[in-house]
């Protein structure tokens, strides 16, 4: 069988690569020029574990290939995955001019029986705008059929979240269609994964509503957080306490500097479109949306608090870009408010991140120093602000931390220390939801 994947970027790499593992012959086509030559050089453009010898394995058992033309890979294909990106438009909707591109040149390029398959996150109601566009342009000419097939990998962990996922999930009309998809994951039935079958609009509305509840769920506890500081309990105990509850369960239950990344931003301001389109506005994601902007333009302060008054010709050492670990991805990082802001501020700022420092250097301004380690980063700072919790800031030696510091002052955005050690070895800490003085 042969699949083209259209879109070679986080999802769509590892769609293809994953999909050619699985013993497919692929063809991920992007009409970006330089990221398929970095490909066709054996070079990953975007930093994910374990995917450049994913890459390297099935380009070399000639079952992965890379092109910019996308007529020939749709010609070829039985099916299409469609994994190009679906950013927010101003007004918070998402922008489907990418995919629409695609289903025209799919359009353009029907040579009998093709599955369309969108990977791309798309509002419900798309899938159906792809069959409008390509019924019109080709006349009824071939038959083929649209189907949902949203991926919820998770970058930093995206192969073994392809590989293994909680579930797949297919929405479709056609059951001829059914079957070439169940076929495609067919390594997955064999390791019993669940398959959730079901309409075209269903499945494009359970991956809007699973990202919807992933930041409620984040932007909650992160509210419990804040309550705790208020009111002298310590987060983490009161998270444990709820998630050892099998109905509330212990993921994402973790404070942090406000949910970012590629996903949940545009993926919680879309349903919210979403849903006042269709006439009933969805007013916890709505509140979620803005409590999570509340959240991050609090960081500053939180910063501005440990610094002492004035950031103005302080230097404050930022450790961490991009928007979690194991990932080069800076979209909505927290990274990039709070360092705007410190350096609007008048900060000077000394950044490190072990892999997103290229990518943050387009999105940073430019004043920001890049420097080569943690310990390079920390060298005469006012303070030391942990964005990201990289496994490599887990366990810094303190001890030189403190005497590089000018000043002890740590602000850990994701609690990776404990309160009680960092005081005990001198620092000024401060943490998000740890106000707790008396923990057994
Ligand atoms: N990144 C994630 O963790 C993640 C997880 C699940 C779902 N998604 C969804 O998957 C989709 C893709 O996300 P991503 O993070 O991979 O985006 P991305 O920006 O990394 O990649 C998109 C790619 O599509 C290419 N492209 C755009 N128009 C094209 C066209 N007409 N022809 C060929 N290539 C084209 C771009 O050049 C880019 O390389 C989005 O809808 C996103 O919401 C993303």
């Amino acid at each position: 069988m042969h699949i083209c994947v259209v879109g070679t970027g986080y999802v769509g790499l590892v769609t293809g690569a994953c999909l050619a593992d699985f013993g497919i012959s692929v063809t991920c086509v992007d009409n970006d020029e330089a990221k398929i030559a970095k490909l066709l050089d054996g070079e990953i453009p975007i930093y994910e574990p374990g995917l450049d010898s994913l890459v390297e394995k099935n380009a070399k058992a000639g079952r992965l290939h890379f092109a910019t033309e996308l007529a020939p890979a749709i010609q070829n294909a039985l099916a299409i995955f469609i994994a190009v990106g679906t950013p927010p438009k101003n007004d918070g909707s998402a922008d489907l001019s990418y995919v629409v591109q695609v289903a025209e040149s799919i359009a353009d390029n029907l040579t009998g029986y093709k599955v369309v398959v969108t990977k791309s996150t798309v509002p419900i109601g798309t899938g159906q705008l792809i069959e409008k566009i390509i019924s019109e342009r080709t006349n009824g000419s071939h038959p083929f059929s649209v189907v949902s097939n949203p991926e919820f990998l998770r970058e930093g962990s995206a192969i073994e979240d392809f590989m293994r996922p909680d579930r797949v999930v297919i929405g479709a009309r056609d059951p001829q269609a059914i079957a070439i998809m169940k076929d495609i994951y067919s390594p997955l039935y064999l390791i019993e994964t669940p398959f959730v079958i079901t309409n075209v609009e269903s499945s494009e509305l359970i991956k809007y509503a699973s990202n919807a509840f992933l930041a409620t769920k984040i932007t909650f506890i992160n509210e419990v957080a804040e309550l705790c500081e208020r009111l002298g309990a310590d987060v983490h105990h009161v998270a444990r306490g709820m998630g050892l509850d099998k109905r509330i369960g212990p993921k994402f239950l973790h404070p942090g500097p406000g949910y970012g990344g590629s996903c949940f931003p545009k993926d919680t301001q879309a349903m919210t479109e979403i849903a006042r389109d269709a006439g009933r506005p969805f007013k916890i994601v709505e509140t979620v949306v803005e409590v999570n902007e509340k959240i991050k333009a609090g960081l500053i302060d939180r910063v501005r608090s440990a610094v002492g008054d004035s950031l103005s010709g302080k230097t404050v050492a930022v450790l961490g870009l991009s928007f979690k670990p194991e990932t080069d991805d800076m979209r909505e990082s927290p990274a990039i408010p709070l360092v705007e802001t410190l350096v609007a501020d008048g900060a000077r700022i000394r950044a490190f991140d072990p892999v997103a420092m290229e990518s943050a250097r387009a999105l940073l301004p430019p004043e920001v120093e890049y420097c080569s380690d943690s310990y390079d980063a920390v060298e005469g700072a006012d303070a030391m602000v942990i964005v990201t919790e990289w496994n490599e800031f887990r366990s810094l030696d303190m001890e030189r931390i403190r005497s590089s510091l000018k000043k002890a002052v740590v602000v850990d955005l994701r609690n990776v220390y404990k309160p009680d050690k960092m005081r005990e070895q001198g620092f000024d800490y401060h943490s998000i939801g740890r106000s707790a003085k008396d923990l057994p």
